[in-house]
């Protein structure tokens, strides 16, 4: 069947050229032997729906969603998911004859990428997730889900971690919403098992204020954010002593393992992709040098 015509895939954003979801799914379809193309598409900032309708009416099977459209992918879906829900954000669309469904994989890209690669026990552990925006919004649920013993979101402004509790809590069970407090950042206080930091501050290579030694009696400490170089929370956490330090590149290859399921029901080797990403990306900050 290789002469038949690929299924085609895209990620729809605004910026657009740097996105290496394309890269990624190229690697995914040559582990797996499943025929698709991928390509980045910019929507311009009021044109997003036009795009999604265009990129589907040209034969599209599905596409990714990333910033800043996930709210409104969230809008546009015909049927959310629950994690999508949750989330309040979609990252995956899938075309489909009852319409379009809108999925949330970011937080199980994460969960995957920590009980997998990384082998961090979810299950009993005392998470501290630090931040409040649309990054940590999506990985709340999921991380319930993995069955933590407690998920406490701490945030410069309390007041977004308490609306972002306030959000979630009447779609959880009971036992769910016991385990999960949200406030400043004085809850992120005591020992954490494993320390997660969705603020986006690394960005600027800033980090929330945190106690001295919070980090070093982690056995996990991850940025969402990645790059060639740790950022400041990485770098504190490394110089605390904490023995597992990683940063966001696993939970981006996990995101879009989920979403390649969704559209392909094949589950690619992400741990395999996230190395040969990592080299890249070394290789890349060492060109650039
Ligand atoms: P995203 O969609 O990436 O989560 P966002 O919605 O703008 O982006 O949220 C950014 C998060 O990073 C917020 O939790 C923000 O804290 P506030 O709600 O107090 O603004 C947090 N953040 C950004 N820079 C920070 C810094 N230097 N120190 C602490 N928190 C920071």
């Amino acid at each position: 069947m290789t002469d038949s015509k690929p299924a085609r895939y895209a990620v729809i954003g605004h910026p657009i050229a740097h996105s290496r979801s394309p890269d990624i799914h190229a690697r995914f379809a040559a582990q797996t032997g499943q025929h698709l193309s991928y390509e980045r598409l910019l929507a311009p900032l009021d044109g997003f729906r036009e795009t999604v309708r265009a990129f589907r009416a040209s034969g599209g099977a599905g596409c990714n969603v990333t910033v800043p459209f996930k709210l409104e992918a969230a809008a546009l879906a015909d049927h959310l998911t629950d994690r999508a829900r949750q989330a309040g954000a979609v990252n995956t669309l899938v075309f489909g004859a009852q319409g379009i469904l809108g999925d949330n994989t970011d937080g199980a890209g994460l969960v995957s990428d920590l009980t997998g690669r990384i082998g961090c026990v979810l299950k009993e552990a005392r998470v501290l997730v630090l931040g409040a925006g649309g990054a940590v919004r999506g990985v709340i649920s999921p991380l319930l889900d993995a069955g933590v013993a407690s998920l406490t979101v701490a945030n410069r402004t309390a007041a977004r971690a308490r609306a972002l509790q306030d959000d979630l809590l009447p779609t959880l069970p009971a036992d769910k919403a016991q385990v999960l407090q949200a406030g400043g950042l004085e809850l992120a206080r005591g020992r954490f098992d494993l320390v997660i930091n969705g603020t986006s501050a690394g960005l600027n290579d800033e980090l929330p204020a945190l106690p001295g030694g919070l980090l070093g009696q982690a056995r996990v400490a991850l940025d969402m954010v990645y790059g060639a170089r740790p950022t400041a929370f990485m770098r504190l956490a490394q110089a605390e002593g904490c023995p597992r330090v990683e940063d966001g590149l696993g939970m981006l290859v996990g995101q879009a393992a989920e979403s390649f399921f969704l559209w392909r029901g094949v589950r690619p080797d992400a741990p395999a992709v996230w190395k040969a990403l990592r080299v890249q990306i070394q290789a890349e900050a060492g060109d650039a040098h």
